[in-house]
């Protein structure tokens, strides 16, 4: 499987990159946004984080399909190997189209909707974002359309992977993964939550209050 952060955060990259098996990082027009520092320093940025290793993933921000695609070109021109986010409306799936046909690998995002998310699959996106979190905030159910859009790329589109996002807890991602995803994507806070759990930390510190109680030191020798 493949884990990402879905962050602009290069201080945060850089620490977690040593803890976590990281495939790369995520970001979105509002993340890097966030961060105030344009794509074309963010990214090389988050690049060298990852320590050279690890997938980009930028998004265009043009409405018209032939604008999307000369955007794509041009943040390729920045990270040769990124994969271009585009949102899945009628204008990005005729992009995706047209991105397929020059070798550019491409993310459909903006996924609410199994359908919406397989025509993206069916354009030729390599990879397939529905947003979890955001479908159970409109009331719908984020993890059944996860469920639903990776049992239609099994089914029929096999080349492209659901990239599970939007997440607002460790059990959300969980399911997803459950559910048969090939990738996820974690915000800094819950993917901090995977790792920092208070029982382990009492376990931790519980095994080394013995140890220095009955040897004096926190040593083996
Ligand atoms: C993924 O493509 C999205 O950018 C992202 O995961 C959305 O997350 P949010 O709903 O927490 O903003």
């Amino acid at each position: 499987m493949e884990l990402y952060l879905d962050t602009a955060d290069v201080a945060a990259v850089a620490r977690l990159a040593r803890i976590f098996p990281l495939a790369g990082v995520t970001t979105n027009p509002s993340i890097v946004a966030s961060g105030k520092k344009p794509v074309s320093v963010v990214l090389p940025e988050l690049q060298e984080a990852l320590g050279g290793k690890g997938r980009l993933f930028a998004q265009v921000m043009a409405a018209q399909a032939e604008k999307m695609v000369d955007e794509a070109l041009a943040l390729r021109e920045i990270i040769p190997d990124l994969v271009v986010k585009v949102p899945v409306t009628p204008e990005g799936l005729a992009a995706i189209k047209i991105l397929k046909t020059k070798g550019v690998p491409t993310l459909g995002t903006a996924v609410y909707g199994a359908a919406q998310g397989l025509l993206s699959a069916l354009a030729g996106a390599e990879y397939v974002a529905p947003y979890v979190n955001r479908v159970d905030a409109q009331g719908g159910d984020g993890i059944k359309t996860v469920t639903e859009l990776q049992q239609l790329l099994t089914l029929h589109a096999p080349g492209s992977k659901v990239l599970a996002a939007s997440f607002k807890t460790p059990r959300q991602a969980l399911d997803c993964l459950l559910a048969g995803c090939e990738a996820i994507t974690l915000p800094l806070d819950v993917a901090e939550q995977f790792i920092n759990a208070p029982a382990v930390t009492a376990a931790v510190a519980k095994f080394e209050q013995d140890w220095q109680n009955a040897f004096g030191t926190l040593g083996l020798n």
